[in-house]
């Protein structure tokens, strides 16, 4: 709109005022209508799909739309609630993903069912590669049958996490986690340690499973000239978790099969992989936790007193049966190999199964 002519001046005025406040009264308002709440918390409800985007738009830290909000609030004599943080994360944000075969699903997954994942349902996806009725009927379409293959090669990891990714991705959620069949995870912990960060961050947290570096041919770059590159990965055995904002940096390397070329370029397996496109490609380093816990650790050295604050744990195999927390309670050792039930029920007392208190 242009306004020419000295004797038009004030109208103008007067009629850009009223069309700025009649803009800045409508925009907002169809935002303004939704329940505070609902705004705030994605509703839980089956995993969206790409062509609709999950999570509800959200107040950005820093962001234009909060500030916005607040001054309306106030202007409109909204109720000065207690302002809720910007970014709080619920459980539904983690995505869980766990990797097994076929032939462990009685004889691990049965276990994890009962425990940690019976209170991490929504957050977790069962990654695996053959159809198993029995455990589709309880899963549903937390079950990714990932059409790998069952053997334990390089190869077929990959090409296990390489879905993983892609499932990821497709989730919209905030936080991607990868554990094992043998990882029991305390999925209160987890919330509680990735709310300290943002998903925005490039955030990529676990253990290192070992205490230097790996140092690696670097092929991937393209570049004819043979250099090595350095870098730190986290354990896959012991669970590790990247932000989304890393998660979809990571894409030219990880998306739609490209991370089993990236880790054929390698020749590295999947959890070294992950290290390499984060540390060695995107130059983003690892967040060495002492919290997440592998079979490959001497688990019965953790203290006592410290197990129910940690994110994951592990026990070890067929090959080294003793290898389990040292955690007492109502569960002998014949009861719970694993101690898995053990710690459960002390995270979770009101759990049917679980033994009730013992009076005093
Ligand atoms: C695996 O194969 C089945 C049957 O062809 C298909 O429906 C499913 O989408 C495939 N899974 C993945 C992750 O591609």
């Amino acid at each position: 709109m242009t306004c020419t002519g000295v004797g038009l001046g004030k109208l103008c005025f007067v009629l850009s005022v009223a069309l700025g406040a009649f803009l800045l009264l409508l925009l907002p308002l169809p935002r303004l209508q939704a329940p505070w709440g609902v705004w705030a918390h994605p509703p839980p409800g089956p995993p969206p799909t790409c062509e609709q985007p999950p999570s509800a738009p959200r107040p950005q830290e820093g962001g234009v739309a909060q500030p916005l909000q607040d001054v309306l609030q106030r202007l409109l004599g909204a109720p000065a609630a207690h302002p809720r943080p910007p970014e709080r994360l619920e459980p539904w944000d983690i995505f869980i993903a766990v990797k097994t075969t076929k032939k462990y699903h009685k004889s691990r997954l049965e276990l994890l069912f009962r425990t940690w994942i019976s209170r991490a349902q929504q957050q977790t996806f069962i990654f695996t590669d053959g159809e198993d009725p029995e455990l589709r009927l309880r899963a549903g379409d937390h079950i990714v049958n990932t059409n790998c293959s069952a053997m334990h090669t390089r190869q077929a990891l990959c090409c296990k996490m390489s879905v993983e990714y892609d499932k990821f991705i497709e989730s919209g959620r905030k936080w991607f986690c990868h554990v094992d069949d043998d990882n029991y995870v305390n999925s209160k912990g987890l919330l509680q340690l990735l709310s300290g960060f943002s998903p925005s961050q490039d955030v990529y947290v676990g253990r290192p499973s070992l205490d230097h570096p790996i140092e690696a041919a670097d092929r991937a770059q393209g570049s004819g000239t043979a250099s090595t590159v350095k870098f730190w990965f986290a354990t896959g055995g012991a669970g590790f978790c990247i932000s989304r904002g890393l998660a979809l940096k990571m894409s030219p390397w990880a998306s739609l099969g490209n991370f089993i070329s990236t880790a054929e370029k390698v020749r590295l397996p999947d959890d070294c992989t992950i290290g390499y496109i984060i540390e060695g490609l995107l130059q983003v380093k690892l967040l060495h936790s002492t919290l997440f816990h592998s079979h490959l650790e001497n688990l019965q050295r953790l203290p006592a007193d410290t197990l129910l604050s940690q994110i994951t744990l592990s026990y070890g195999g067929p090959e080294n049966r003793r290898n389990v927390v040292s955690v007492g309670g109502a569960f002998s050792l014949q009861q719970d190999p694993t101690r898995f039930k053990s710690i459960h029920c002390l995270l979770y007392p009101d759990t049917t199964w679980c033994p009730l208190k013992r009076p005093l």
